[in-house]
């Protein structure tokens, strides 16, 4: 990927810094050369890393369950879904097979919001069966004609670009990309924005000397955009990330910021950049305030294993168990399934928030 070191280091020389923010957004989402822009496997065995959708398709028919009773609850006759960042397709896909499988659901719109022509080019060929009920828009059109509707959006908060900030001495700063001849090193400076203090004073986030922390102005930007796009609805956030009381305590001196990278995790963005990607845990207590200033009242806030557990998925490993099938392919469907609820798996870390958009008299 030295096309892409290339065009950030250009940057980087104009401005003579860039903030991470801005690093990370290129890394990721630079349409020439960014992670997600480029071709290659990024979810699954072949890739960097595994989301739930990978793990079992029972996680997208759970899904499919909640939204079928929500679509027997409302008064239109159409289920709107709108899935932000879709990866490869196939948690729509397990989602609309199961609407329509088990719930003989085909009154569906499924909508796809995703920046990545890649992605989107993939998930077009995965989703061809159910063509005339998929389309890809762009949110800001949707907020033009606010809908009723599902939003969705299943490990794409932690893959947005943040801020990193510290204090050191009583000041603030901010971490920067600079150059050198040969590497990208980290410079820190003034904050690019004073969203950041603002956002540190409105949770009072006490932070120890030193101790870095990821702070998603994007993630509420685009809540606020999603609420923007509802008449009303409902707003299905799930990933890996906590409350704001954990998030920040003193263990995570470094913060969380991660990257992934053939399913090896590591801490330096500034490898293998356009190659791995880079990811950070979710402040759901952000999601869940600034969602109240936008209209969305949260309606449930769980692990991801209690949520799905309530919906079924015990019921569903037993179903795998009694299945007489002992092939490789069964046993290995059963073990991924465990994985979604034995402590010290993903179950731990992953996180369902329900936000709801009420309906105006
Ligand atoms: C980690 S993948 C998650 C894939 C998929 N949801 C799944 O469960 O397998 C992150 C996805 O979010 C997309 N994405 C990144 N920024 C986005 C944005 N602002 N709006 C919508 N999607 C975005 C990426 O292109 C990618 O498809």
């Amino acid at each position: 990927m030295q096309d892409l070191k290339k065009k950030i280091a250009h940057k980087i020389i104009a401005f003579s810094k860039i903030t991470f923010r801005d690093f990370m957004e290129m890394a990721l989402y630079d349409p020439e050369g960014g992670y997600y822009n480029s071709e290659g496997e990024k979810i699954g065995a072949k890739g960097d890393y595994y989301t739930s959708a990978n793990l079992s398709q029972i996680f997208g028919s759970l899904l499919a369950k909640q939204f079928f009773e929500i679509y027997q609850a409302q008064a239109t006759d159409r289920l709107r879904i709108i899935e932000l960042g879709a990866g490869t397709g196939l948690l729509a896909l397990d989602i609309l097979s199961t609407l329509e499988n088990d719930y003989s659901l085909t009154e569906v719109d499924y909508l796809i919001v995703e920046p990545s022509q890649v992605l989107r080019k993939k998930q077009r060929s995965k989703l061809e069966k159910f063509k005339n009920r998929v389309d890809w828009v762009d949110l800001e059109e949707l907020v033009k004609k606010p809908t009723e509707a599902i939003f969705l959006a299943n490990e794409v908060i932690d893959a947005l670009p943040v801020h990193r900030a510290c204090w050191q001495k009583g000041k603030l700063k901010e971490l920067y990309v600079g150059n050198t001849e040969t590497s990208f090193t980290p410079v820190w400076d003034e904050p690019s924005t004073k969203e950041i203090l603002q956002f540190l004073k409105r949770f009072d986030i006490v932070l120890a000397d030193q101790q870095v922390i990821e702070i998603n102005l994007d993630a509420i930007k685009l809540l606020q955009k999603i609420s923007q796009a509802l008449t009303s609805g409902y707003v299905f956030i799930i990933d890996y990330g906590d409350l704001n009381d954990h998030l920040y305590l003193p263990e995570h001196k470094d913060g969380t910021l991660r990257c992934f990278y053939k399913h090896r995790v590591n801490s330096d963005p500034f490898s293998c950049i356009g190659e791995q990607d880079i990811t950070s845990d979710v402040d759901f207590s952000a999601l869940i305030d600034y969602g109240l200033e936008f209209g969305l009242e949260t309606i449930r806030f769980t692990r991801q294993a209690d949520y799905l557990i309530k919906l079924g998925l015990l019921d569903k490993l037993e179903e795998l168990l009694k299945d007489s099938n002992q092939d490789l392919k069964s046993f290995k469907s059963r073990l991924a399934l465990k994985n979604f609820f034995v402590p010290g798996g993903i179950s731990d870390h992953f996180k369902v928030l329900i936000q709801k958009k009420a309906k105006k008299d």
